[in-house]
């Protein structure tokens, strides 16, 4: 596996791969790398020529400087692991060889309606950050494919919208949840957490999986407000927005029968810790409220 470091080198494996007629699978992250990160790579390396995984903890999508200082980072192990999968290269640029110009930027994307909802509220610029190091990544990488995970559900609709009112030719690959065997949706985030947090976490999960049932007898808000109710009497837990939307377009429903896609997307703070997951009321309810 090669270990590129500056953009020139990238953009000369790029043309290689690319003049060889090659396909390029991307997997944009930031690193700390887990189970969850290596499925994206394993299905970008069964389905490409030559797979790159970016690993780059980007400042422009932070919006809390505390959340960046702290950012799990580890690269050597990240090389492993990557190495391990059959990734063909990693690229893991400086701040400065990503942002030559500065992190600042002019640009506006047009991210649509996706992106003002839960994270585009909770966050301010989240999502401009991500689409301006996405977009980057995907004009150096010039992938035919792009692979990004469902845990951040919300992220994948504003990519989307992203390439579309970018006019950027790349195919958008979603990928499953990864859990750990308690159900905790793997995330970078879960090694902030201490033994106690970590014990109760998985509680999140679970409350979500109980609700899909409960959904079956019960409107949208009780099933909202049960999810809510359950997670914030747990200690050291406080749910900072709990939304069921519709899995296109990620605005609010009020009745199942609204939509045939319906998306139930969480963020918990555990301690200090913020972690997100999600869970799809339908089409696997069957029983219409
Ligand atoms: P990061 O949080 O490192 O995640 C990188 C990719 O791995 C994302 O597409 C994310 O959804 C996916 N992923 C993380 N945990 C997962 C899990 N448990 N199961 C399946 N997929 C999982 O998301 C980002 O980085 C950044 O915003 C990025 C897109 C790289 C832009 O900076």
């Amino acid at each position: 596996m090669q270990i590129i470091r500056t953009v020139s080198d990238l953009v000369t494996l790029v043309s290689r791969s690319l003049d060889n007629g090659k396909s390029i699978g991307l997997v944009p992250t930031m690193g700390a790398l887990h189970e969850g990160h290596l499925s994206l790579v394993d299905r970008a390396v069964k389905e490409n020529d030559v797979t790159i995984v970016s690993v780059f903890v980007n400042p422009t999508q932070f919006n809390n400087p505390t959340d960046l200082a702290t950012y799990p980072r580890k690269e050597e192990d990240d090389f492993r692991l990557l190495a391990a999968a059959g990734a063909s290269a990693v690229f893991a640029p400086s701040v400065e060889e990503m942002y030559p110009e500065g992190t600042a930027s002019d640009h506006v994307f047009d991210l649509g309606t996706a992106a003002e909802v839960m994270e585009g509220k909770f966050r301010p610029g989240h999502f401009q950050g991500v689409a301006q190091v996405v977009s980057r990544l995907f004009r150096l990488c010039r992938p035919t494919r792009a692979y990004f995970g469902e845990k951040d559900f919300q992220q994948i609709a504003v990519i989307r919208n992203m390439v579309a009112s970018e006019k950027i030719d790349v195919q958008i690959v979603a990928v499953p949840i990864r859990r750990a065997d308690d159900g905790l949706a793997l995330s970078s985030r879960n090694a902030l957490l201490t033994p106690e947090q970590r014990k109760v976490a998985p509680e999140i999960h679970a409350a979500l999986a109980y609700s899909v049932d409960y959904a079956r007898e019960h409107s949208v808000r009780a099933t909202h407000d049960t999810v809510v109710e359950r997670i914030n009497a747990i200690p050291h837990m406080e749910v900072e927005y709990f939304e069921i939307v519709d899995g296109r377009t990620l605005l609010p429903v009020e009745e199942w029968s609204e939509s045939p896609d319906i998306v139930g997307c969480i963020t918990v703070y555990c301690g200090k810790v913020r972690l997100i997951d999600n869970i799809r009321y339908r089409p696997h309810l069957t029983k219409k409220c």
